[in-house]
């Protein structure tokens, strides 16, 4: 009876203490350069915790390590009042966070400027963030720098130039987001180097022109969305029965390939071809990859009957077919 209550009591003590002991937890040299960022940033109250008289380990939007109580975690998302959202530029301070694994800016829509170069000294960073921000200027070359980088994030932000050829060499990068920005150029042909196997890649929604490069086709690639942008030709070589590749968006290019000659891989559960100028059949093989949920080759130039007996004709509607050149059969009309 007696232990009993001594361990209840030792519970409420602990958990009494244990949020004091957090807050009171930082390492200064890294509260130095936050309370520098707060400055920075005219000391927006979205940074109002930020308590000079208090452990940064507490403060809103950063994850400390639990013994070094260095910072891991710098992570920025637009709280629910609007105007509390940061206004300004990624302060070039952050570089001098040496432990960040995750540094992330989100919805910030008042934020602008351009990446700083001081992030490349961030050696340790995994996952970089910045969308839905009006961040702008070129993707700099020096994120090449960051090898222990797996996730670049930069869509929906106002960048422009081209794609460096440097981030196909980062040995870790498993998600290239550069989604709704305006980037222009080529794929460079440096983009086979992808180590990582099966990454993904989404690149939708950008200025992006020229034919792809063969080398993008020995990526075994999981996902890629290359979809309004200005890509032209041959682009069969990003099938194949023996890839993994689940996800494929095409979709608002010039790509012009025949399509009678594709093989599928079994894998494959969305297809958006719709507004290219691809031409050929529908091979009958399609209809032996099962898991397809989403498939488009509308506004094509296709021609012969879409093949019956599989679900293509009845799992698909007439809008995932319409505007090609001469395709016929259920759900379309009958061929004559
Ligand atoms: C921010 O707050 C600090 C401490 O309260 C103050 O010294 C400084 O002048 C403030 N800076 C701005 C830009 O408001
Ligand atoms: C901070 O305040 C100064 C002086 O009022 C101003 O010039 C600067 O643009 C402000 N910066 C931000 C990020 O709001
Ligand atoms: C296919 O794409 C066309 C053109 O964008 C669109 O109108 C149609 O709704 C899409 N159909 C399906 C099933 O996704």
């Amino acid at each position: 009876m007696f232990s009993g209550s001594n361990i209840v009591l030792c519970f409420l003590s602990l958990s009494l203490l244990s949020p004091v002991a957090i807050s009171e937890k930082c390492h200064p040299q890294d509260k130095k350069v936050l309370l520098q960022i707060k400055k920075e940033f005219n000391n927006s109250s979205m940074l109002s915790s930020w308590n000079p008289h208090t452990g940064c380990c507490g403060w809103d939007w950063i994850v400390c390590h639990s013994t070094t109580n260095r910072i891991r975690w710098l992570t920025f998302q637009a709280p629910d009042v609007p105007n509390t959202r940061l206004v300004g530029h990624i302060p070039a301070s952050v570089g001098n966070l040496p432990f960040l694994e995750r540094l992330e800016f989100q919805n910030l829509p008042k934020f602008t400027g351009s990446i700083p170069s001081s992030i490349a000294k961030l050696k340790n960073l995994m996952y970089l963030t910045i969308t839905e921000t009006n961040v702008f200027g070129p993707i700099p070359s020096f994120l090449g720098q960051l090898k222990n980088l797996e996730l670049l994030e930069l869509s929906f932000n106002k960048l422009t130039g081209p794609i460096p050829s440097s981030l196909s060499q980062l040995p870790k990068i498993r998600s290239l987001y550069l989604r709704s920005n305006k980037l222009a150029g080529l794929i460079l042909d440096s983009f086979g180097l992808f180590k990582k196997p099966s990454p993904d890649i989404l690149l939708s929604d950008n200025r992006l022109s020229g034919p792809i490069p063969a080398s993008l086709g020995q990526i075994d690639l999981e996902r890629l969305d290359l979809s309004k942008n200005r890509f032209v030709g041959d682009a069969s070589v990003l099938f194949g029965s023996k890839k993994r590749l689940q996800y494929l968006d095409l979709s608002r290019n010039l790509f012009s390939f025949d399509f009678s000659k594709v093989d599928f891989p079994k894998s494959l559960g969305m297809l958006d071809l719709n507004h290219n100028n691809i031409y050929g059949k529908i091979p009958v093989a399609l209809t032996k990859v099962e898991d397809l949920g989403l498939f488009n080759v509308s506004y094509n130039l296709l021609c012969g009957n879409i093949p019956q007996g599989g679900y293509l004709h009845t799992r698909f509607d007439v809008f995932a077919y319409y505007h090609n050149k001469c395709l016929c059969e259920s759900p379309l009309p009958k061929c004559k």
